[in-house]
């Protein structure tokens, strides 16, 4: 038997990156997907995938009516809704606080706290009763940066430290009937762009040499795909193999802390 067999996921940002790996993956463990996704030619490259297990709607994590839409099509096509994967992203490629305008600042706070954090509480709100029906699961995806510094500037560091607050409160709030986790990966070149108050939004971390750094200077010396992240969220995911398992996060980023090169 496939490891997630029959089990209906939400996921978010599922366009590239590990949300794509997430989905590919998933699908061959027999799960059903919704994927919102605010790309719509990311979106249409997902539909081009062409199975019946998966179904995207097109919307911004920041808008709670298009988290509502997303439950409500998985619920729809699939008839339940077991798990609810948070994954959109931005990433302010490391500027520094005293690099930052005061405007700067506060409009970028704004903007990746508002998709960073706000965008996981409003997907985690329009989940909730859903996932209480199921006895279903919640995962987050988080950082090394929710653990270490220099995994990003403050802005990102610090919205990646309240994602783990967020789980920690979470697995209260929503226990007993909903398990709430995170995963924490580490970099990884895919098309993690940042902010468009900080002009940012048309970088990817993919231009930055982020492999190199991950094989210099994590503990493992590797290149790591965004397909290598994927186990840990099949173990969470699944119906019966992380029963236990709530208000933790898991740090798979082969690394602690990338040292950036002097
Ligand atoms: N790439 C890294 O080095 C790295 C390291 C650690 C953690 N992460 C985390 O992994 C997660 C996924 O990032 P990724 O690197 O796969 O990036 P990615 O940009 O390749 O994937 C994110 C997806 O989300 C979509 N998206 C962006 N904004 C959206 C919005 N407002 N509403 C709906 N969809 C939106 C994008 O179009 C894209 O398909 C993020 O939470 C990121 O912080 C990434």
């Amino acid at each position: 038997m496939r490891g997630l067999e029959g089990r209906v996921v939400l996921l978010t940002g599922g366009g590239s990156g590990v949300g794509r790996a997430i989905v590919e993956r998933f699908l061959d463990e027999g799960a059903r997907i919704v994927v919102l996704e605010r790309d719509p030619a990311k979106a249409a490259s997902l539909e081009a995938i062409g199975s019946g297990d998966l179904s995207v709607v097109t919307g911004d994590v920041t808008s709670y009516a298009d988290n509502e839409r997303a439950v409500a099509a998985a619920v729809d096509a699939f008839g339940r809704l077991d798990v609810f994967i948070g994954n959109v992203g931005l990433w302010d490629f490391s500027r520094a606080l005293v690099d930052l305008s005061p405007t700067e600042l506060e409009a970028g706070f704004r903007e990746l706290f508002a998709v960073n954090v706000l965008g996981y509480l409003l997907g985690a709100r329009a989940a909730a009763a859903a996932l209480r029906e199921s006895r279903g699961t919640v995962i987050l995806t988080l950082s090394n940066a929710s653990f270490y510094p220099q995994g990003g500037g403050v802005l990102y560091t610090a919205t990646k430290h309240a994602g783990l607050g967020v789980v920690r409160q979470l697995a209260y709030e929503l226990a007993p009937e909903i398990r709430v986790n995170g995963v924490a990966p580490g970099g990884m070149a895919t098309n993690l762009s940042g902010p468009k108050s900080l002009g940012l939004d048309q970088q990817q971390i993919k231009d930055i040499p982020i492999q190199d750094y991950q094989e210099k200077y994590s503990a493992l010396e590797r290149v790591i795909e965004p397909a290598d992240y994927v186990g840990t969220y099949i173990l969470l995911a699944s119906s019966h193999d992380a029963l236990t398992v709530t208000g933790t996060v898991f740090d798979i980023s082969a690394a602690g802390t990338p040292q950036r090169p002097q």
